[in-house]
């Protein structure tokens, strides 16, 4: 037989090969290069076994970003296949999907998406795996204080900090001619500029029955220096709290806001406002890119400054600290695959995607003074912002506290209650279930 291939043979092959390196060539410089990154893991995996791994998240604000950070850190581990489980947005429905999952031992999901309020829940329950070993002390300096802190229980850590939601107000840089520092200075506003400037709404937030209207309940109520918990004391019931809650009544049906913002979660504030129809919103960061988009009726014209602050009241204005998390079901089969999604998800290369693209605030220290260098006019001032952020209270017992302020807040915007009813209602509720506690039941 003749050893040497015909040109038949050759041909084909060559073009072949010529392919692929004028593919290599022609879009490889065009991605993020997985193999350029700075998340050379801790961990070595065997790159024998394919392994599938199942990542689960909700709302769609951040989705296409996070749908191309799963397909560079695909093209990186090309062992690993990440299946998405995509829930809907709101943090109540997701939360209550992941918690019966566990309660029934689910091991179908490897990584959830977790808002910063769940991590003593889920984390008193042992439903999700402990990280210390994988996320060391030394990397953990690497990011944002508070969303450390929002990552931790009993010393231990949870998870890994995705994105940092600090609130901002919104505001008509066009028609509002400097941002306000007080409320009583926004209602002013309002009253002075709504009529004349023909917008729907003077002042809109989210006042829907979840936990969005804790958030927003809690920031009118440390705004006059009221508070729930302060030093180990509910304190939720106090003349300060209740000029909280009163003003935001107030303001919702005394025409500042208007009972429509009780239907609304962020999306419709951000829609209402991204309509011309708004004068001030308050809302979380990544409206920000939203509001500026190619179409946007108020591109150019969006004014951003901290939450403000009661009138007469001594400290500094206060924000929510809001964010979301990766965690790992204590039940994957693939805890090393699953950090490594994580590791890779919460890298500076993918921040800084998530935040360009998705318009989030990121959690590394390192990509707000990269912002700051660059005198990016919204990530660039985050950090600044960042300082005057408070925690909800953190506990195990959170989800019942929450229902618990949900009904209440939003009963007394409705005028079923009135505030001190609510307030009253919210610290007997806090007071049966210290009591179950100490009974242990
Ligand atoms: C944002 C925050 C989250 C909060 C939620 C309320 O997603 O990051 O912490 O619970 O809003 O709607």
């Amino acid at each position: 037989m003749n050893p040497r291939k015909p040109l038949a043979f050759w041909i084909p092959l060559i073009i072949a090969v010529l392919i692929i390196l004028v593919t290599f060539f022609a879009f490889g410089e065009n991605l993020i290069s997985p193999d350029k990154d700075n998340t050379d893991s801790n961990i070595n995996i065997s790159n024998d076994a394919r392994k599938t791994i199942v990542f689960s998240f909700g709302g769609i604000d951040f989705n296409v970003n996070l749908k191309t950070q799963i397909s560079l850190f695909m093209q990186k581990y090309p062992h690993i296949e990440v299946k998405i489980l995509q829930l809907p947005g709101s943090t109540d429905y997701q939360r209550n999907s992941y918690v019966s999952a566990f309660k029934s031992g689910d091991e179908s999901v490897d990584v959830i998406m977790t808002d910063i309020i769940w991590t003593a829940e889920f984390a008193s329950n042992g439903w999700v795996l402990p990280l210390d070993d994988y996320f060391t002390q030394e990397m953990r300096k690497e990011f944002i204080k508070g969303a450390i802190d929002g990552c931790t229980y009993e010393e231990k850590i949870y998870a890994i900090p995705k994105r940092s939601d600090v609130p901002l107000l919104y505001y008509r840089k066009d028609i509002i001619p400097k941002a306000p520092e007080t409320i009583e200075e926004m209602v002013e506003m309002v009253k002075k500029y709504k009529a004349s400037s023909g917008v729907k709404y003077g002042y809109v937030f989210q006042g829907h029955l979840y936990e969005g209207l804790v958030c927003n309940a809690l920031e009118f109520i440390w705004a006059y220096g009221g508070d729930v918990i302060r030093n180990g004391e509910i304190v939720i019931n106090s003349p300060e709290s209740l000029k909280g809650l009163q003003t935001m009544v107030d303001i919702v049906n005394e025409g500042i806001s208007s009972p429509d913002v009780l239907n609304f979660v962020e999306d419709d504030s951000m829609l209402a406002f991204q309509d011309g129809n708004a004068l001030f919103m308050r809302n979380w960061p990544y409206a920000y890119k939203q509001l500026n988009v190619e179409g946007s009726a108020i591109k150019g014209n969006v004014g951003i400054c901290p939450i403000p602050k009661g009138e007469g009241a001594t400290q500094r204005s206060t924000g929510t600290l809001g964010g979301w998390n990766y965690m790992i079901n204590k039940n994957s089969k693939h805890p090393d695959e699953a950090w490594l999604l994580i590791e890779w998800l919460t890298s500076y290369d993918m921040q800084v995607l998530d935040s360009k693209t998705g318009g989030n605030p990121p959690t590394r220290t390192k990509v707000y003074s990269d912002y700051e260098n660059q005198n990016d006019p919204f990530f660039g001032q985050m950090l600044s912002l960042m300082e005057n952020v408070r925690l909800r209270p953190v506990s195990p017992d959170y989800p019942t506290l929450t229902e618990l302020m949900q009904i209440n807040f939003s009963n007394a915007l409705y005028k079923k209650i009135d505030a001190q009813t609510a307030l009253k209602n919210i610290e007997d509720g806090m007071l049966k279930i210290m009591e179950k506690k100490i009974n242990g039941n």
